[in-house]
């Protein structure tokens, strides 16, 4: 006679956080998926058995901005770096930007990318395509060859890619709206910054702070408003990255009331840096959006506990030391590493801001899956759901050390910060790749990509009777 087949993993001991609720429960994981949450009791025999008292059980957090830079700018990071910095961060989907070279701006650029991150990859993905003014013709291939949505630079940011007009942006969401992707937009506008880069550069300036000068917090605004009335007129989706300060959340706010179907991500960055950082940073803290006065941060705050903000993401920019430290600030390359920080940062802060783990899973994996329509197989501990999972030791301090980061990039403004809460183990799909806060060797490649299961809801294009195929006859004609 033979029992029945023993799952693969059972967790005991934990204390399994939800978006509204915290429940201490063991849990069963089977063929990567969880297969059963309750009493110790109740659980099927298993294989394997991990003891979780002391630790939260998290959903892992799906960080949906991540520059991996691979292919093109490897010396920065690759798939590999890239994803250890995400297992070692209690990371377990990552969505990578697409200023790569080449940019995945055409199907080719796609393809390749997808082999590299199939190959290297330890953590579930993503890919973001480009959508620019010469990309619109190939929105359809870009779809079929495998994607989680699309970015637009408003403004021009590392990779220098081009920044489209408003005609062709408006276009360009006619276009993407069908498909039912999300439209991920840097959302500084690239004139306003260009014009005072240019006066600044030729005042003299070239300090950390004449970067923050050259793109003051209209150049978000102008961005955002415009943004949101295009998406107001092509029923787009779009999602706003980065949000650096309290006078974008007006117009984001706006809109939401008046049901553009637009959210928001802000960074730790946002959160927990402020212009008093520039003196003792130097060139590392320089990032699109910059790190602004102290005064957005309650406000950035307060907007993710009212959901004007829905979640934290880390635009993980990593480069070298020679590269972040060049005299003139405006040679540094912009941006930092993050996706290993993230987690610890949030949860040291979470009681002094009056925030709560739960809270906090819903701005880390909640919704993130649900707007990106990967719930619910992603995002929650749930039956059914991958078990994605991040088990977390809050009493557990560190300093953070950048040169003990997974990351190729060694340089960040956090290095010797104190943090309270650290991610322990994380697994993907059931598969350990971080375990008592080291990397699983042999796991690279485990990593899938998640267009596969995207299901975003239909679409609801707005206006299609004066669209640029409409009023050219294309769209008879197609
Ligand atoms: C990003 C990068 O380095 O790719 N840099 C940055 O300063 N944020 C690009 C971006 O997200 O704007
Ligand atoms: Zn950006």
């Amino acid at each position: 006679m033979t029992g029945p087949t023993p799952v693969d993993l059972v967790i005991h001991g934990g204390r399994i956080v939800h978006p509204d609720a915290i429940v201490d429960a063991s849990l069963a994981v089977r063929d990567g998926r969880i297969a059963a949450i309750g009493t110790p009791d109740l659980m099927p025999t298993a294989t394997e058995t991990l003891d979780a008292s002391g630790l939260h059980v998290l959903p892992g957090a799906i960080d949906v901005h991540v520059h991996f830079r691979d292919p093109g700018y490897t010396h920065k990071e690759d798939w590999g770096t890239g994803t250890a910095a995400a297992a070692c961060g209690g990371v377990t989907t990552v969505f990578d930007m697409p200023n790569t070279v080449p940019a995945v701006a055409c199907a080719e650029a796609l393809a390749a990318k997808h082999a590299i991150a199939a190959a290297q990859a330890r953590v579930d993905y993503g890919l973001y395509a480009f959508l620019g003014e010469e990309t619109i013709d190939r929105v359809p291939d870009l779809v079929a060859g495998g994607i989680i949505g699309f970015k637009l630079y408003m403004g021009e940011t590392f990779g220098k890619l081009p920044t489209p007009s408003t005609g062709a942006m408006l276009e360009a969401f006619e276009v993407v709206t069908p498909t039912g992707k999300r439209i991920s937009l840097h959302a500084e506008t690239a004139s306003i910054m260009a014009r005072r880069e240019a006066r600044l550069r030729a005042a003299g300036r070239g300090d950390p702070l004449a970067h923050l000068a050259a793109r003051p917090e209209v150049v978000a605004v102008e961005a955002v408003s415009r943004a949101a009335v295009l998406a107001e007129w092509t029923g787009a989706r779009i999602h706003i990255l980065h949000i650096s300060s309290a006078a974008e959340l007006r117009p984001l706010a706006e809109a939401k009331a008046r049901g553009v179907d637009i959210t928001g991500e802000t960074c730790p960055h946002y959160l927990f840096l402020s212009a008093e950082d520039y003196q003792r940073c130097g060139g590392i803290i320089r990032i699109n959006p910059p790190v602004r006065e102290a005064s957005n941060q309650g406000p950035l705050w307060a907007a993710l506990a009212n959901g004007t903000i829905d979640l934290i993401a880390t635009d993980h920019a990593p480069h070298t030391p020679p590269e972040k430290t060049r005299p003139d600030i405006f040679a540094v390359d912009c941006g930092f590493p993050g996706v290993e920080t993230q987690m610890p940062l949030m949860l040291t802060e979470l009681a002094p801001r009056h925030a709560s783990i739960c809270d906090y899973v819903r701005w880390s994996a909640a919704n993130p899956a649900r707007i990106w329509g990967l719930a619910p197989q992603k995002g929650a501990v749930r039956v059914g759901a991958d078990a994605d999972l991040a088990l977390v030791d809050l009493e557990r301090e560190m300093t953070l050390d950048d040169a003990a980061l997974q990351s190729r990039s060694k340089i960040s403004p956090w290095h010797g910060r104190r943090v309270k809460g650290l991610p322990i183990h994380t697994l993907v799909r059931g598969r350990f790749v971080m375990r008592n806060r080291a990397l699983v060797p042999g796991t690279e490649g485990w990593g899938r990509s998640l267009h596969t299961i995207q299901a975003m809801p239909p679409a609801q294009p707005r206006n299609t009777d004066a669209t640029m195929a409409a009023i050219t006859g294309a769209a008879a004609r197609s």
